[in-house]
């Protein structure tokens, strides 16, 4: 039975057999979580990731990998070309992103703010066009953007300003790709615990801040993780959300209500 079929039973509107997926970023973080996911409901999924230690976690959860910087064309090419396999891609999650300490704007240098939108904006915008030309099928791609791009934040301006934009481009590319069968949509995560927030929140743990109840601090009580973000992203890719499209799903644990 179509999983276009108001009747098609939930085993068959989340599954991903036959499924090709790329998840840049995928290496650790939100991204792994979401990798983990897509091969569980069946996809088979590339990880192209900067940072080779990837290639472990890719052979734990039956992932091939890539070493890959995105913002780097023929990298990027290369890993797509693994993740499409015989030339058909179906679901790209656009998660690599950078999110370096920043701090008030008269303090931001031009090369900061050039790197920040090099990365979350401009290799993720090439990644979309790179897939959507692998889609001819259709496809459904995921790109990650932040409620920091929704509702923007102090002393994180130019990465607030990156994800901004990743949330234009869902709209505008969920706009000119429908027709072509592809559905692009975006997570904004809140606060969540990965590698990346560890590192960042390192400096400010040593100084005794009590960090881990500021990470906690929205209406559900309790701390974001990487899986709750994987949730919603194996929901928007599968055909459960075979309508939804240009749409931003806010996983905060009700911090931006
Ligand atoms: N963790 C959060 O609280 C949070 C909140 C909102 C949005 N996000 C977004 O979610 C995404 C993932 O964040 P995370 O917290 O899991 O990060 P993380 O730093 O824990 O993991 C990111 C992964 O991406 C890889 N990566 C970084 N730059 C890359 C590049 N140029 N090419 C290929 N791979 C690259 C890293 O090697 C790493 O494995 C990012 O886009 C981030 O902006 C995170």
């Amino acid at each position: 039975m179509s999983t276009a079929e108001p009747n098609a039973s939930l085993n068959d509107l989340i599954s991903l057999n036959g499924k090709r997926a790329l998840v840049t970023g995928g290496g650790k973080g939100i991204g792994a979580a979401i990798a983990s996911r897509l091969t569980e409901a069946g996809a088979s999924v590339t990880i192209a990731d900067l940072d080779p230690a990837g290639a472990d976690f890719a052979a734990d959860i039956g992932a091939r990998f890539v070493q890959c910087d995105i913002a780097h064309a023929a990298q990027l090419t290369a890993a797509i070309d693994d993740a499409a396999g015989d030339g058909n891609l179906h679901i790209l999650i656009n998660n690599a992103g950078i999110f370096p300490t920043t701090g008030p704007v008269v303090d931001v240098a031009d090369d900061f703010v050039s790197r920040m939108l090099e990365v979350n904006v401009r290799a993720q915008f090439s990644a979309t066009r790179e897939a959507a030309r692998r889609m001819s099928n259709g496809g459904s791609i995921l790109n990650m953007a932040s409620i920091a791009g929704l509702s923007g934040g102090a002393n994180i301006s130019a990465y607030a300003a990156s994800k901004a934009a990743v949330v234009s481009l869902t709209h505008a590319h969920a706009r000119e790709l429908g027709p072509k069968g592809i559905r692009v949509n975006a997570i904004a995560p809140g606060v969540i615990e990965t590698p990346g927030v560890a590192e960042q929140m390192a400096p400010l743990r040593a100084s005794g801040i009590d960090i881990d109840s500021r990470i906690a601090a929205n209406p559900v009580g309790i701390a974001g993780q990487p899986d709750h973000v994987a949730r919603g992203a194996l929901f928007l890719v599968s055909d459960l959300a075979s309508f939804v499209s240009g749409h931003v799903l806010v996983i905060d644990g009700g911090s931006t209500a």
